[in-house]
């Protein structure tokens, strides 16, 4: 009987040692964490991002924690961020694959695919591609300028009301990107873009939200019936979409006169034929819906931000106005050149990339080798998240870092300065997504835009808020405090569209 029960004992303590979470030697700080449940009580479900501040404060810019029993390490601040991303590109490139992103996209496609052959091939092939459909020429511009057309219809139908961007903009920016991967647009009332559009927007939310960061922790609980099954719906819908258009393609292509990025992928699955390739028909469709996602979700949620602010602070919207008459006078259509003698517009945009801090955690990444950082070591296939809000926001590194201030990006000369870029600590060593075109897509949105459009807040919708897809985000935090109620509309000069946004929902 006392054996039993001294070797039951054993046997209990043996266990909870194994459960123990363990810092490895020389592994970055944090706080201690508990058997099973690691650091998940040291952050808030709902928003973690506070937390991960406060955390930095008391253990530096990189850190450690468990999520649930695996550690992982947070990046906050620019030098650690760069140093990890842009000076040690290689070692910081990897992607984690046992996180729920990665069931949910059945770790297919670009975003999330690990450091490897597979994402080497398929971000040089869709980066040639979308550089011969016209990212980064003028053919883009023409995209961007004949879906805004659209937009700016479906503005002026609602002179005098109130709309709600959100949907909008999320049909716009999906509506460019489609043109691209699938040579076609849809209307804003189609079935398919709307059903496309709701998983994504319903998949942004989830990932983001409580239920993700639980099954993260708790490998136990995947396969049970939780709210994060919806996700995994919403991909076999997207996906069947996706089957559609791309047998749709097969059906109707012409070899050697692609179309779209599909036609491309297709055409270049045949000249593979018979080789032991990466390249397949399921991978297509995943990597043409993760094209489309980042692509859509970033712009959107982008331009959902300026315009916001934009209605915030009528004083900076008058005064790109200003630049865009003088510049422009009433030139149609705006190009991506015109950027250059427009430094207040580029550094509004800037800015509204800097506040809206669309991906506040990035991607997650993860170690390819054992690598040092800050002088600490960090093993092999450790998860890293950046957190990329804390260098948008960092004291020191902006004039104003709380404000939303195109001065940001203005030198004393009324030029932008590039050193303050923001791609340098976006991106993975040479990151492949929406990105690209997001920003890119910016300046020709905003610039046509303005140009005929003045947005101001509602009356009466003082508490506007940002639906980002993201809980807390900082945009509808602001604006609580610092947005005045903006009753009035002016016309502009020429042009006379004068449209009220409510971004209310
Ligand atoms: C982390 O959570 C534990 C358990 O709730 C708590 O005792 C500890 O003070 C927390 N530490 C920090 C830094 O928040």
């Amino acid at each position: 009987m006392f054996v039993s029960i001294i070797l039951l004992w054993l046997c209990v303590w043996f266990i909870v040692l194994q459960l123990k979470s363990r810092r490895p030697k020389n592994f970055p700080p944090g706080p201690p964490a508990l058997p099973v449940l690691g650091n998940l009580l040291n952050l808030s479900l709902e928003n973690p991002l506070k937390d991960f501040e406060r955390l930095r404060k008391k253990y530096g810019d990189v850190y450690s924690l468990f999520l649930g029993p695996k550690p992982m390490v947070i990046l906050n601040g620019q030098s650690a961020i760069k140093e990890a991303l842009v000076t040690k590109g290689i070692d910081f490139a990897g992607r984690p694959d046992d996180l729920f992103v990665n069931d949910v996209t059945q770790r297919r496609g670009v975003i999330l695919a690990d450091f490897g052959p597979s994402w080497r091939d398929h971000r040089r092939f869709a980066l040639t591609t979308m550089r011969n459909f016209g990212l980064g020429k003028n053919s883009m511009a023409d995209r961007i300028h004949g879906e805004l057309q659209y937009t700016v219809d479906a503005l002026e139908k609602n002179i005098g009301k109130s709309v709600s961007p959100g949907i909008l903009f999320y049909n716009m920016a999906s509506n460019i990107i489609c043109q691209v991967l699938f040579g076609t647009r849809f209307e804003y009332e189609d079935e398919f873009i709307k059903v496309i559009v709701r998983c994504f927007r319903e998949n942004a939310k989830i990932t983001n939200g409580p239920w993700a960061m639980l099954y993260d922790s708790f490998p136990l609980i995947r396969n049970l019936p939780l709210p994060f099954v919806k996700a995994f719906e919403n991909v076999k819908v997207t996906m069947a979409f996706g089957r559609a258009l791309v047998s749709e393609h097969k059906n109707t292509k012409v070899p050697g006169d692609p179309r779209d990025l599909v036609d491309c992928y297709l055409d270049e699955l045949d000249k593979r034929a018979g080789e032991d390739s990466i390249l397949s028909e399921e991978e297509l469709v995943s990597v043409s819906l993760d094209l489309h996602f980042a692509g859509t979700d970033t712009t959107s949620n982008t331009l959902l931000t300026g315009f916001l602010y934009l209605m915030a602070f009528p004083h900076i919207q008058e005064r790109c106005q200003q630049e865009i008459d003088e510049v422009l006078g009433g030139k149609h259509p705006v190009t991506f050149e015109d950027r250059h003698n427009m430094p207040y517009m580029q550094a509004m945009i800037h800015e509204v990339q800097r506040i809206a801090n669309t991906v506040p955690l990035s991607v997650f990444h993860s170690t390819t080798k054992d690598t040092e950082l800050m002088g600490y070591s960090i093993p092999r296939g450790t998860l890293i998240i950046p957190n990329l809000g804390s260098a948008l926001k960092e004291e020191g590194q902006w004039k104003f870092p709380d404000e939303f201030n195109p001065e940001n990006f203005l030198n004393d000369k009324g030029r932008v300065c590039q050193t303050r870029g923001l791609p340098a600590f976006l991106c993975r060593s040479s990151d492949v997504s929406g990105r690209g075109s997001g920003s890119y897509g910016a300046f020709p949105h905003l610039g046509d835009s303005a140009e005929e459009v003045q947005v101001c807040l509602a009356s009466g919708r003082r508490r506007a808020r940002l639906d980002s897809g993201l809980r807390g985000h900082p945009v509808s935090q602001t604006l609580l405090h610092e947005c005045p109620a903006q009753g009035d509309t002016v016309r502009r000069s020429y042009n006379p569209v004068s449209i009220i946004l409510a971004t209310s929902h």
